[in-house]
């Protein structure tokens, strides 16, 4: 199904792809106070499924509650509004929630706070095109510049569309440089994340290697960085939390980043530096065909975190 034929949810309702709009005054829109979370949809033997929808939901609703954003839709209303989404449009791979508000304000508070939700399924692959096309495996360039990314700002829970605003000029330039995308540091040169993605290195030797991703005061609890963390600990691999300096990251022997879109994406070059042996490692490919394992169903580990469209029998 192309998207433009999709049907999306508008507060209880399915209007057509064209008419999921909002007034260029709307609030949500001049103030960036839009609160979205991004869930992936996958075919598998039993059906389409979504992945871990409990945890985006309740995600969701954490970034509207830290931001002071008056979600009005109940977890059950919104949970089974992403299923019967997902079902009016099949082939969809990709669901994403917004909540903003859309009335017309000129004040930073707004006198009707309450957000309207919109719910997309949509397929990636025909939706537009991208400037550069994503790679298996990604060179990570350090953002250096504009060192200094402070959680008291926006916290970095908050899933809310105004905190991307300052990593854009960043990925310009890691962009128009040949990089993939780019890793943002703290003040004093500690490690968090890719602007949509959380990083873990694997650090020591073999035998004694250790998986290392940055903790949740710097970054955002993805769910795919909890998805990981658990897969690794049923392989018995070492996987903990700790602050990271950019550069012991130069001495990682892998470094791969986490998402919902790319599931684990191996970057094989930081800066100059090539990572490893400059192809995805080990311990990477491991989690890597675990994590694909699981979402495509083939796997029956975990088997709470698929949430299939259709009841089972
Ligand atoms: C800032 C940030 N970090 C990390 C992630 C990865 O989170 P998840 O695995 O839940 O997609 C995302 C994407 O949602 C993000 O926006």
């Amino acid at each position: 199904m192309p998207n433009n034929r999709r049907v999306i949810w508008r507060d209880g309702e399915f209007v057509d792809w064209e008419d999921a709009t909002v007034h260029i005054l709307a609030q949500g829109v001049q103030r960036g106070s839009l609160a979205f979370d991004f869930i992936s949809v996958h075919e598998t033997p039993r059906g389409a499924a979504l992945f871990r929808l409990n945890e985006h939901l309740a995600r969701l609703v954490n970034t509207c509650r830290i931001m002071s954003l008056d979600l009005r839709t109940s977890v059950d209303e919104l949970n089974a509004a992403c299923l019967e989404t997902v079902r009016r449009n099949p082939g969809a791979t990709a669901l994403r929630i917004s909540g903003l508000v859309t009335s017309v304000e000129l004040d930073l508070l707004p006198s009707h706070p309450e957000l309207t939700v919109f719910i997309a399924a949509y397929s990636g692959s025909d939706l537009a095109a991208r400037r550069t096309p994503l790679r298996d495996a990604i060179k990570l360039r350090v953002e250096r510049l504009k060192q200094g990314r402070r959680p008291e700002h926006i916290d970095p829970q908050a899933k809310v569309a105004a905190s991307y605003t300052p990593a854009i000029p960043a990925r310009w330039l890691a962009d128009e440089a040949g990089f993939d995308d780019v890793l943002l540091l703290t003040e004093s040169g500690l490690v968090t994340e890719a602007p949509t993605s959380n990083l873990f290195c694997v650090t020591g030797t073999e035998g004694t290697s250790q998986i290392v991703t940055p903790p949740t005061d710097k970054v955002l609890r993805g769910i795919t960085r909890d998805t990981v963390m658990q897969i690794a600990a049923s392989l018995g691999l070492s996987c903990v939390e700790a602050d990271i300096h950019v550069d012991e990251l130069q001495a990682a022997s892998e470094i791969f980043l986490t998402n919902t879109s790319r599931g684990v994406w191996p970057v094989v070059q930081l800066d100059d530096a090539v990572i490893g042996a400059g192809t995805p490692g080990a311990i990477t490919r491991r989690l890597q065909d675990n994590f694909r394992a699981i979402v495509s169903g083939e796997s029956n580990d975990f088997p709470g975190w698929l949430h299939y469209i259709e009841a089972q029998t």
